[in-house]
């Protein structure tokens, strides 16, 4: 009998497991929780955002003075234009150099997105893959960035356009890391929370009603903080489990993720992630009003929470074309399908396929005509 027709199959599942820990005085060093993963007096290979280490630079490296840990800590910078793939080369040279075993010196993350994206990224490429750790310094970060598994740098003029699925061996949380987080970065990363809400929790709309603004000012220190960003977590893990390597590409956390993704990538200087999703749910919230599935009552409070945190958009950024385009590459993204969350009420969500080019010029001239609305006292309209 000839070989012909023969066939090999193979076919192995691999488990993924890894927590999302509180972990409060972590960089304390009678704190286990930053060595409890790998090796304890192995090496460990830290990457820090700049900001970070200026604020907790000396308390980390007498951390791992203290454990007695030889540990290479490096300082990058954090920010959209950082998300490169020269900051991951650098990266990879920095690691190369400091040789760890492959299995048990876990690669340690600090930072917001961007780092944590670009090193998960490091620890996914180096040697084909090395364990690591992320710590999220941002709200951005707690709430979004540091759960799931998407690894990334911006190439090409493309957002998140190289990148790759690595799970971390845990998350750690630190919620008094956001303490001297700038005000605007707080905001940047409730938008995220809102878009939550919108889309599957309409109690932790509620608690942003009632609490989101005393919760920012605290810098989510405040009992009511600790409520809105336990919901926004296990939300976003509740969404991001069950999908976690994005088989299912219709996803609710798309959500103010279509036409962002343009106007973030257009205007890298101007729009923070969060920012841009929150115009694009704004956008969005407009046209699902317009189809019926947002009741006026609704459109409204998701406008009036806006308001009520005191998030500052600036709407001239709003571009019907770039948005259009963006929502032609999310096609692509989505496997030829557009895919777009819509809100179905506060707290539900659906998801279309056909919005036209039409469709969203009108949504845009309604909602400049809502804002001018709002902003124009009573007596002069
Ligand atoms: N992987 C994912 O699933 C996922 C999800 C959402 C967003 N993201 C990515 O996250 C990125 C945005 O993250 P980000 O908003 O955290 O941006 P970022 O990492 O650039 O941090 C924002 C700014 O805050 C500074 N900073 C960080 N921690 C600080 C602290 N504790 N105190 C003071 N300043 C601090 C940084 O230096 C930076 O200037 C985007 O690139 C986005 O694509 C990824």
């Amino acid at each position: 009998m000839s070989g012909q027709g023969m066939r090999w199959q193979v076919r192995v599942e691999r488990p993924i497991a890894y927590e999302v820990i509180k972990a409060p005085h972590l960089l304390d060093p009678g704190n286990d929780a930053l060595m409890a993963f790998g090796r304890p007096r192995g090496r460990r290979f830290v990457v820090v955002d700049g900001e970070v280490a200026r604020h907790h630079g000396s308390a980390l490296r007498d951390y791992f003075v203290q454990r007695q840990v030889d540990a290479r800590i490096v300082v990058f910078p954090g920010g959209e234009e950082h998300k490169s793939i020269e900051i991951w080369q650098d990266i990879l040279r920095e690691l190369d150099a400091f040789p760890i075993h492959r299995r048990d010196e876990p690669v340690i993350a600090i930072g917001g997105g961007v780092l944590t994206d670009v090193v998960a990224f490091v620890a996914a490429s180096y040697r084909r893959s090395v364990p690591h750790l992320k710590v999220p310094t941002t709200l951005m970060g707690y709430v979004d960035a540091a759960l799931g598994i998407k690894a990334g740098i911006n190439f090409n003029g493309n957002k998140n356009r190289l990148g790759s699925f690595e799970p971390p061996l845990a998350v750690l949380l630190d919620k008094s890391l956001l303490a001297t987080l700038p005000r605007r970065h707080l905001l940047n990363g409730v938008c995220e929370i809102i878009k939550l809400a919108i889309i599957r929790d309409a109690r932790l709309f509620e608690s942003l009603e009632r609490h989101g603004a005393a919760s920012v000012a605290a810098h989510f220190a405040n009992p009511a903080g600790d409520l809105i960003l336990d919901g926004a977590i296990g939300g976003m893990l509740d969404e991001l489990t069950p999908n976690l390597y994005e088989e299912e590409l219709a996803r609710k956390v798309d959500f103010g993720h279509t036409f962002s993704y343009g106007l973030e990538t257009r205007h890298e200087q101007r729009l923070l992630h969060g920012e841009a999703v929150l115009l694009d749910i704004l956008v969005s919230s407009v046209i699902a009003e317009r189809r019926q599935l947002l009741g006026a009552a609704d459109a409204a409070r998701i406008f009036a929470l806006v308001d009520a945190l005191g998030i500052e958009l600036d709407f001239s950024l709003l571009d019907g074309e770039i948005m259009w385009r963006s929502l032609l590459d999310r096609i692509e993204h989505r496997n030829g399908l557009q895919r777009v969350p819509l809100p179905a009420g506060i707290g539900h969500c659906v998801f279309i396929n056909d919005i036209t080019r039409t469709e969203l010029d009108g949504a845009l001239q309604a909602l400049h005509a809502r804002l001018k609305e709002r902003h124009e006292p009573a007596l002069e309209r």
